[in-house]
Protein backbone atom coordinates (compact mmCIF):
# COMPACT_ATOMS: atom_id res chain seq x y z
CA UNK A 1 0.00 0.00 0.00
CA UNK A 2 1.55 3.53 -0.94
CA UNK A 3 1.85 5.64 2.01
CA UNK A 4 1.16 9.44 1.83
CA UNK A 5 2.27 10.85 5.52
CA UNK A 6 5.49 12.89 6.43
CA UNK A 7 8.08 11.37 7.62
CA UNK A 8 10.25 11.54 10.87
CA UNK A 9 13.21 8.74 9.80
CA UNK A 10 14.91 7.30 6.46
CA UNK A 11 14.01 4.24 6.54
CA UNK A 12 14.72 2.78 3.33
CA UNK A 13 16.34 6.39 2.17
CA UNK A 14 19.29 6.23 3.73
CA UNK A 15 21.26 7.00 1.23
CA UNK A 16 18.94 8.90 -0.61
CA UNK A 17 16.46 11.83 0.19
CA UNK A 18 12.69 10.45 0.92
CA UNK A 19 9.90 12.12 -1.25
CA UNK A 20 7.08 14.08 -0.27
CA UNK A 21 4.54 11.61 -0.14
CA UNK A 22 1.68 13.62 -0.24
CA UNK A 23 1.81 15.43 -3.39
CA UNK A 24 1.99 12.19 -5.16
CA UNK A 25 -1.40 11.54 -4.15
CA UNK A 26 -2.58 15.36 -4.26
CA UNK A 27 -1.25 16.16 -7.71
CA UNK A 28 -3.34 13.98 -10.07
CA UNK A 29 -6.06 14.93 -7.71
CA UNK A 30 -5.73 18.46 -8.58
CA UNK A 31 -5.08 17.35 -11.89
CA UNK A 32 -8.06 15.91 -12.62
CA UNK A 33 -10.16 18.87 -12.50
CA UNK A 34 -12.95 17.90 -10.07
CA UNK A 35 -15.95 20.59 -10.24
CA UNK A 36 -16.05 21.07 -6.87
CA UNK A 37 -12.51 21.61 -4.72
CA UNK A 38 -13.02 21.27 -0.67
CA UNK A 39 -9.44 20.78 -0.62
CA UNK A 40 -7.94 24.50 -0.34
CA UNK A 41 -6.16 24.80 3.21
CA UNK A 42 -5.53 28.63 1.40
CA UNK A 43 -7.78 31.25 1.03
CA UNK A 44 -8.59 31.55 -3.00
CA UNK A 45 -8.90 35.12 -3.68
CA UNK A 46 -8.44 36.52 -7.17
CA UNK A 47 -6.29 39.14 -7.07
CA UNK A 48 -6.00 41.25 -10.36
CA UNK A 49 -2.41 41.90 -10.52
CA UNK A 50 -2.79 44.79 -13.45
CA UNK A 51 -5.36 46.66 -10.83
CA UNK A 52 -2.41 45.90 -7.79
CA UNK A 53 0.52 47.42 -10.43
CA UNK A 54 -1.25 49.56 -12.84
CA UNK A 55 1.60 51.13 -14.85
CA UNK A 56 4.47 50.01 -13.19
CA UNK A 57 3.78 46.23 -14.42
CA UNK A 58 5.95 46.96 -17.31
CA UNK A 59 9.04 47.14 -14.76
CA UNK A 60 8.16 43.50 -13.63
CA UNK A 61 11.89 42.07 -14.59
CA UNK A 62 13.61 45.46 -13.90
CA UNK A 63 15.44 45.64 -10.82
CA UNK A 64 13.25 46.25 -7.69
CA UNK A 65 16.13 48.32 -5.48
CA UNK A 66 14.73 51.35 -4.20
CA UNK A 67 12.25 50.98 -6.45
CA UNK A 68 9.47 49.49 -4.25
CA UNK A 69 8.82 50.22 -0.70
CA UNK A 70 10.60 47.63 1.51
CA UNK A 71 7.86 45.33 2.52
CA UNK A 72 9.98 44.14 5.48
CA UNK A 73 8.81 47.95 6.80
CA UNK A 74 4.97 46.19 6.53
CA UNK A 75 5.73 43.33 8.10
CA UNK A 76 7.92 44.54 10.92
CA UNK A 77 4.74 47.11 11.71
CA UNK A 78 2.28 44.03 12.16
CA UNK A 79 4.27 42.39 14.12
CA UNK A 80 5.61 45.37 16.32
CA UNK A 81 9.69 45.00 15.62
CA UNK A 82 11.98 46.26 13.32
CA UNK A 83 13.56 45.71 10.02
CA UNK A 84 16.14 44.75 11.31
CA UNK A 85 14.14 41.57 12.41
CA UNK A 86 12.70 40.40 9.15
CA UNK A 87 14.36 38.44 6.29
CA UNK A 88 12.27 37.93 2.96
CA UNK A 89 12.50 34.68 1.82
CA UNK A 90 11.15 33.02 -1.31
CA UNK A 91 7.86 31.39 0.81
CA UNK A 92 6.95 29.73 4.22
CA UNK A 93 8.81 26.46 2.67
CA UNK A 94 12.14 28.21 1.94
CA UNK A 95 12.02 30.15 5.03
CA UNK A 96 11.56 26.62 6.85
CA UNK A 97 15.08 25.64 4.82
CA UNK A 98 16.82 28.88 5.88
CA UNK A 99 15.32 28.77 9.94
CA UNK A 100 17.05 26.05 10.00
CA UNK A 101 19.80 26.29 8.77
CA UNK A 102 20.51 29.47 10.78
CA UNK A 103 19.55 27.47 13.96
CA UNK A 104 21.95 24.95 12.77
CA UNK A 105 24.77 26.82 12.19
CA UNK A 106 24.39 29.18 15.86
CA UNK A 107 24.57 25.41 17.84
CA UNK A 108 26.47 23.63 15.78
CA UNK A 109 29.85 23.66 17.95
CA UNK A 110 27.49 23.46 21.07
CA UNK A 111 25.79 20.18 20.28
CA UNK A 112 28.98 17.13 19.78
CA UNK A 113 28.21 17.66 16.32
CA UNK A 114 24.93 16.06 15.90
CA UNK A 115 21.86 17.84 15.75
CA UNK A 116 18.68 16.61 17.05
CA UNK A 117 15.20 18.46 15.88
CA UNK A 118 12.07 17.43 17.63
CA UNK A 119 9.11 17.70 14.90
CA UNK A 120 5.25 17.94 15.70
CA UNK A 121 3.06 15.79 14.16
CA UNK A 122 0.55 16.02 11.97
CA UNK A 123 2.39 18.04 10.02
CA UNK A 124 3.44 19.64 6.59
CA UNK A 125 5.84 17.00 5.44
CA UNK A 126 8.69 19.54 4.66
CA UNK A 127 8.86 21.06 8.00
CA UNK A 128 10.53 17.19 9.33
CA UNK A 129 11.56 16.20 6.04
CA UNK A 130 13.72 19.38 5.56
CA UNK A 131 15.16 18.38 9.23
CA UNK A 132 16.15 15.01 7.64
CA UNK A 133 18.29 16.33 5.32
CA UNK A 134 19.74 19.39 6.87
CA UNK A 135 19.79 17.76 11.03
CA UNK A 136 20.97 14.43 12.58
CA UNK A 137 17.78 13.19 14.05
CA UNK A 138 14.24 13.70 14.08
CA UNK A 139 12.18 13.27 16.93
CA UNK A 140 8.44 13.04 16.05
CA UNK A 141 6.10 14.65 19.10
CA UNK A 142 2.20 14.66 18.70
CA UNK A 143 -0.52 16.71 19.36
CA UNK A 144 -3.77 14.68 20.13
CA UNK A 145 -7.61 15.54 18.81
CA UNK A 146 -9.78 16.07 21.73
CA UNK A 147 -13.07 13.41 22.70
CA UNK A 148 -15.11 16.46 21.03
CA UNK A 149 -14.70 19.71 20.37
CA UNK A 150 -11.72 22.03 21.61
CA UNK A 151 -7.65 22.20 21.26
CA UNK A 152 -5.32 19.50 20.09
CA UNK A 153 -3.34 18.90 23.05
CA UNK A 154 -0.17 17.38 24.01
CA UNK A 155 1.36 14.94 26.77
CA UNK A 156 3.99 16.73 28.61
CA UNK A 157 5.80 13.64 29.80
CA UNK A 158 6.37 12.60 25.79
CA UNK A 159 7.11 16.19 24.77
CA UNK A 160 9.52 16.75 27.59
CA UNK A 161 11.49 13.50 27.40
CA UNK A 162 11.76 14.72 23.38
CA UNK A 163 12.46 18.36 23.92
CA UNK A 164 15.50 16.89 26.84
CA UNK A 165 17.41 15.40 23.50
CA UNK A 166 16.96 18.07 21.34
CA UNK A 167 18.50 21.08 19.68
CA UNK A 168 15.66 22.47 17.71
CA UNK A 169 11.48 22.32 18.18
CA UNK A 170 9.85 22.81 14.72
CA UNK A 171 5.94 24.04 15.08
CA UNK A 172 3.23 24.73 13.55
CA UNK A 173 0.69 26.98 15.99
CA UNK A 174 -2.18 27.12 13.76
CA UNK A 175 -2.05 22.90 13.09
CA UNK A 176 -2.83 21.59 8.83
CA UNK A 177 -5.20 19.86 9.10
CA UNK A 178 -6.97 20.64 12.01
CA UNK A 179 -6.56 24.42 12.26
CA UNK A 180 -6.98 24.73 15.97
CA UNK A 181 -4.19 27.15 17.63
CA UNK A 182 -1.55 25.12 20.70
CA UNK A 183 -4.17 25.51 24.12
CA UNK A 184 -2.81 28.67 26.51
CA UNK A 185 -1.37 26.42 28.38
CA UNK A 186 0.35 23.75 25.94
CA UNK A 187 2.11 26.76 24.75
CA UNK A 188 3.59 28.51 27.92
CA UNK A 189 4.68 25.08 28.73
CA UNK A 190 6.83 24.31 25.78
CA UNK A 191 8.41 27.86 25.98
CA UNK A 192 9.24 27.29 29.38
CA UNK A 193 10.35 23.75 28.98
CA UNK A 194 12.69 24.99 25.74
CA UNK A 195 14.31 27.84 27.76
CA UNK A 196 14.95 24.96 30.45
CA UNK A 197 16.46 22.74 27.75
CA UNK A 198 18.03 25.33 25.68
CA UNK A 199 16.27 24.33 22.76
CA UNK A 200 15.45 26.81 19.72
CA UNK A 201 11.48 27.04 18.83
CA UNK A 202 10.70 27.40 14.77
CA UNK A 203 7.68 27.94 14.33
CA UNK A 204 5.75 27.69 10.35
CA UNK A 205 3.05 30.35 11.34
CA UNK A 206 1.75 30.15 7.17
CA UNK A 207 -2.13 30.11 8.54
CA UNK A 208 -1.47 32.47 11.57
CA UNK A 209 -2.52 35.75 9.95
CA UNK A 210 -6.29 34.77 9.95
CA UNK A 211 -6.34 33.82 13.49
CA UNK A 212 -4.68 37.20 14.71
CA UNK A 213 -8.04 38.07 16.62
CA UNK A 214 -8.71 35.13 18.66
CA UNK A 215 -8.21 35.23 22.25
CA UNK A 216 -5.03 34.18 23.07
CA UNK A 217 -3.49 34.32 19.93
CA UNK A 218 0.28 35.29 19.42
CA UNK A 219 3.19 34.87 17.45
CA UNK A 220 5.91 32.71 18.57
CA UNK A 221 8.52 35.24 18.39
CA UNK A 222 6.90 37.32 20.63
CA UNK A 223 6.64 35.09 23.41
CA UNK A 224 9.40 32.71 23.13
CA UNK A 225 13.35 34.30 23.40
CA UNK A 226 15.18 31.90 21.40
CA UNK A 227 12.57 31.18 18.68
CA UNK A 228 12.08 31.92 14.85
CA UNK A 229 8.69 32.96 13.33
CA UNK A 230 8.18 31.95 9.27
CA UNK A 231 5.12 33.24 7.43
CA UNK A 232 4.03 33.78 3.81
CA UNK A 233 1.57 35.35 1.71
CA UNK A 234 0.63 31.70 0.26
CA UNK A 235 -2.17 30.60 2.68
CA UNK A 236 -4.21 33.33 3.93
CA UNK A 237 -3.54 36.24 1.42
CA UNK A 238 -3.51 33.83 -1.83
CA UNK A 239 -0.90 34.74 -3.52
CA UNK A 240 1.84 31.43 -2.96
CA UNK A 241 2.94 31.47 -6.73
CA UNK A 242 4.64 34.20 -6.81
CA UNK A 243 6.78 32.61 -3.57
CA UNK A 244 7.11 35.15 -1.35
CA UNK A 245 7.84 34.71 2.76
CA UNK A 246 9.30 36.01 5.37
CA UNK A 247 11.08 35.23 9.36
CA UNK A 248 11.16 37.39 12.02
CA UNK A 249 13.34 36.99 14.58
CA UNK A 250 16.09 38.78 17.14
CA UNK A 251 18.19 40.74 14.67
CA UNK A 252 21.99 38.73 15.28
CA UNK A 253 19.71 35.61 14.29
CA UNK A 254 18.14 37.60 11.09
CA UNK A 255 21.83 38.48 10.17
CA UNK A 256 22.87 35.27 9.89
CA UNK A 257 19.77 33.80 8.35
CA UNK A 258 20.02 36.77 5.99
CA UNK A 259 23.49 35.10 5.16
CA UNK A 260 22.40 31.88 4.50
CA UNK A 261 19.53 33.17 2.27
CA UNK A 262 21.70 35.17 0.05
CA UNK A 263 24.35 32.29 -0.07
CA UNK A 264 21.97 29.81 -1.50
CA UNK A 265 19.52 32.57 -3.20
CA UNK A 266 21.31 35.88 -3.67
CA UNK A 267 18.23 38.30 -3.91
CA UNK A 268 14.44 37.90 -3.79
CA UNK A 269 13.13 38.12 -7.75
CA UNK A 270 12.10 41.57 -8.84
CA UNK A 271 8.24 39.78 -9.43
CA UNK A 272 8.04 38.47 -6.61
CA UNK A 273 9.03 41.57 -4.56
CA UNK A 274 7.00 44.11 -6.09
CA UNK A 275 3.73 41.78 -6.36
CA UNK A 276 4.21 40.53 -3.04
CA UNK A 277 4.75 44.75 -1.55
CA UNK A 278 1.58 45.22 -2.75
CA UNK A 279 -0.53 42.72 -1.91
CA UNK A 280 0.78 43.11 1.39
CA UNK A 281 -0.10 47.07 1.42
CA UNK A 282 -3.88 45.71 0.69
CA UNK A 283 -4.21 42.90 2.58
CA UNK A 284 -7.12 43.72 4.80
CA UNK A 285 -9.07 42.96 1.01
CA UNK A 286 -8.29 39.12 1.92
CA UNK A 287 -9.09 39.85 5.47
CA UNK A 288 -12.52 41.14 4.56
CA UNK A 289 -13.18 38.38 2.11
CA UNK A 290 -12.30 35.90 4.81
CA UNK A 291 -15.09 36.63 7.02
CA UNK A 292 -17.43 36.94 4.82
CA UNK A 293 -16.68 33.19 3.50
CA UNK A 294 -16.85 32.40 7.14
CA UNK A 295 -19.76 33.73 7.41
CA UNK A 296 -21.57 32.71 4.46
CA UNK A 297 -19.96 29.50 3.97
CA UNK A 298 -19.37 27.84 7.80
CA UNK A 299 -23.16 27.65 8.78
CA UNK A 300 -23.81 25.39 5.72
CA UNK A 301 -20.77 22.95 6.33
CA UNK A 302 -22.37 22.82 9.92
CA UNK A 303 -25.67 21.62 8.87
CA UNK A 304 -24.68 19.13 6.78
CA UNK A 305 -22.12 17.75 9.38
CA UNK A 306 -25.25 17.70 11.55
CA UNK A 307 -27.47 15.90 9.38
CA UNK A 308 -24.82 12.79 9.11
CA UNK A 309 -23.89 13.48 13.45
CA UNK A 310 -20.75 13.82 12.65
CA UNK A 311 -18.87 16.24 15.31
CA UNK A 312 -17.82 18.74 14.22
CA UNK A 313 -14.82 20.51 15.82
CA UNK A 314 -14.74 23.67 14.10
CA UNK A 315 -11.46 25.89 14.90
CA UNK A 316 -11.65 29.62 15.68
CA UNK A 317 -11.14 31.31 12.89
CA UNK A 318 -9.36 30.27 9.32
CA UNK A 319 -10.08 28.61 6.37
CA UNK A 320 -10.03 24.88 7.15
CA UNK A 321 -10.25 21.89 9.68
CA UNK A 322 -10.89 18.73 9.83
CA UNK A 323 -13.64 16.02 11.18
CA UNK A 324 -13.20 11.97 11.77
CA UNK A 325 -15.16 9.67 9.26
CA UNK A 326 -17.76 7.70 11.34
CA UNK A 327 -17.92 3.72 11.34
CA UNK A 328 -13.97 3.49 10.55
CA UNK A 329 -14.22 4.72 6.35
CA UNK A 330 -10.93 5.02 5.37
CA UNK A 331 -9.95 8.93 4.12
CA UNK A 332 -8.53 7.81 1.07
CA UNK A 333 -11.45 5.44 0.07
CA UNK A 334 -14.20 8.52 0.76
CA UNK A 335 -12.34 10.91 -1.38
CA UNK A 336 -11.08 8.54 -4.38
CA UNK A 337 -14.29 6.63 -4.32
CA UNK A 338 -17.16 8.32 -2.77
CA UNK A 339 -16.34 12.04 -3.28
CA UNK A 340 -15.13 11.61 -6.64
CA UNK A 341 -18.24 9.97 -8.27
CA UNK A 342 -19.94 12.55 -6.77
CA UNK A 343 -16.60 15.54 -8.44
CA UNK A 344 -15.54 16.45 -5.30
CA UNK A 345 -11.96 16.83 -4.17
CA UNK A 346 -11.13 16.82 -0.23
CA UNK A 347 -7.78 15.75 1.42
CA UNK A 348 -7.35 12.46 3.38
CA UNK A 349 -5.72 12.66 6.92
CA UNK A 350 -3.30 10.24 5.87
CA UNK A 351 -1.38 13.71 4.60
CA UNK A 352 -0.47 14.55 8.01
CA UNK A 353 -0.09 11.64 9.68
CA UNK A 354 -0.33 7.87 9.93
CA UNK A 355 -2.69 8.36 13.02
CA UNK A 356 -5.48 10.03 10.77
CA UNK A 357 -6.32 7.40 8.62
CA UNK A 358 -10.07 8.08 9.35
CA UNK A 359 -9.82 11.99 9.01
CA UNK A 360 -10.69 14.24 6.36
CA UNK A 361 -9.60 17.78 5.85
CA UNK A 362 -12.27 20.44 4.07
CA UNK A 363 -11.96 23.86 3.40
CA UNK A 364 -14.33 26.81 3.30
CA UNK A 365 -11.96 29.29 1.58
CA UNK A 366 -13.79 29.44 -2.16
CA UNK A 367 -16.56 31.63 -2.77
CA UNK A 368 -20.11 30.94 -1.58
CA UNK A 369 -21.90 29.76 -4.98
CA UNK A 370 -19.00 27.45 -5.20
CA UNK A 371 -18.84 26.51 -1.61
CA UNK A 372 -22.73 25.91 -1.70
CA UNK A 373 -22.31 23.41 -4.83
CA UNK A 374 -19.20 21.72 -3.09
CA UNK A 375 -21.08 21.35 0.27
CA UNK A 376 -23.96 19.32 -1.49
CA UNK A 377 -21.30 17.12 -3.07
CA UNK A 378 -20.26 16.59 0.64
CA UNK A 379 -23.18 15.84 1.39
CA UNK A 380 -24.21 13.35 -1.13
CA UNK A 381 -20.70 12.04 -0.77
CA UNK A 382 -21.23 11.04 3.10
CA UNK A 383 -24.72 10.21 2.82
CA UNK A 384 -23.29 7.09 0.59
CA UNK A 385 -20.76 6.51 2.39
CA UNK A 386 -22.37 5.97 5.61
CA UNK A 387 -25.17 3.99 3.70
CA UNK A 388 -22.71 1.75 2.09
CA UNK A 389 -21.13 1.03 5.04
CA UNK A 390 -24.77 0.43 6.69
CA UNK A 391 -25.51 -2.57 3.62
CA UNK A 392 -22.32 -3.99 4.58
CA UNK A 393 -22.80 -4.05 8.45
CA UNK A 394 -25.82 -5.47 7.88
CA UNK A 395 -24.77 -8.25 5.70
C1 LIG B 1 2.10 24.46 7.51
C2 LIG B 1 2.42 24.91 6.12
N1 LIG B 1 3.46 25.72 5.90
C3 LIG B 1 3.78 26.17 4.67
C4 LIG B 1 3.05 25.78 3.56
C5 LIG B 1 3.43 26.30 2.21
O1 LIG B 1 3.75 27.67 2.28
P1 LIG B 1 4.55 28.40 1.09
O2 LIG B 1 3.73 28.25 -0.15
O3 LIG B 1 4.66 29.81 1.53
O4 LIG B 1 5.87 27.73 0.96
C6 LIG B 1 1.97 24.89 3.74
C7 LIG B 1 1.22 24.41 2.56
O5 LIG B 1 0.44 23.50 2.59
C8 LIG B 1 1.65 24.47 5.04
O6 LIG B 1 0.60 23.66 5.26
Amino acid sequence: MTRYWPRFNRAGFEESVAPIDYLEWYIPRLEELRAHNLSFSGMQYNWNVLDLLGDTIADIAKPYMGDVDDPKEIIAAREGVNIENVLITNGATQGINIALLTAIAKIRNKSNGKITVAVESPTYAPIPQSALILADDVIRVNRYPPKDYGHWRINYEEWSAALKKSDILMITPISNPSGWFFHKDDLAWIIDQAKISNVTIIADEAYNDAYREIDDYCSIHSVAPNSISINSLTKVYAMGHIRFGWIVSDSETIAIARRIFMTFSGVMSSPAMRIGTKVLQQSSIVDEAIADYRSKNLPKLRSVFAKHGIVWNEPLSGVFGCFELPNGIHSELFADHYCKVNDLLVVPGTMFSDSMQNWVRVAWSIDPKSFELAVDALDRSLELALNQKQVNKSK
